[in-house]
């Protein structure tokens, strides 16, 4: 089935609970796009899974078959074209992708990342900053560019950490705050209130 609303495809490596989020967040009143698929580059991704269970194309798309990352990510690129994608929301994807994925898809591809950045890039973020004795963490949610971690901010929360809260329970609650800004972050761009401005310098 074919909808009027724009196409989303999300990218996820993992358990998926952002997904998860999204999926929940589509099904509300005035949610203003579709997710058409969701692709992952691990087998076992249990974000597969909750496609599936909503009805979701899931594509579980491997790396072993490309002789380069490139080759890899132009291979993204048309199964993208091929399903007519609009928007690409990147949800625990743990791949960095190279510019001929990130040039398409510039200003139409958004990311979620569980710290206040631009501290914290790339992975183990909650625990590096709490083990840093950080006494605030929080989520960004930013448009993707070229580099890891660096394009434009979209919206960000900060999360002040509890007198004596592990690193677990904080983690739950980074999560807790992920899936709720994630979901209204998107709407707010795919409605246009956010634009996507490049960096400078
Ligand atoms: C989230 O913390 C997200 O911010 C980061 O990867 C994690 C994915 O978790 N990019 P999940 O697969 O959505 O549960």
């Amino acid at each position: 089935m074919t909808e009027n609303r724009p196409a989303l495809a999300v990218f996820a490596s993992g358990n998926g609970s952002n997904l998860q989020a999204l999926i929940d967040g589509s099904k509300t009143a005035g949610w203003p796009a579709e997710i058409r698929v969701v692709v992952s580059d691990k087998k076992d991704a249990f974000a597969l899974e909750r496609a599936k269970n909503a009805n979701i194309e899931a594509v579980w798309f491997s790396p072993k078959q490309y002789a380069s990352r490139e080759a890899y990510d132009l291979g993204l690129v048309e199964l993208l074209r091929q399903r007519s994608i609009d928007w690409v929301i990147l949800a625990g994807f743990m791949r960095i992708l190279s510019p001929v994925f990130v040039r398409p898809y510039l200003g139409k591809m958004i990311n979620v990342h569980p710290a206040l950045l631009p501290k914290y890039p790339g992975t183990h973020s909650i625990e590096r900053a709490f083990q840093a004795g950080e006494k605030e963490v929080g989520v960004t949610v930013h448009f993707v560019d070229e580099g890891v971690d660096t394009g434009p901010i979209i919206v960000q929360e900060a999360i002040p950490v509890q007198p004596g809260e592990t690193l677990e329970q904080l983690t739950g609650r980074v999560h807790d705050v992920e899936h709720r800004i994630f979901p209204e972050a998107i709407r707010d761009v795919i409605l246009g209130r956010v634009k996507f401005v490049r960096n400078i310098g």
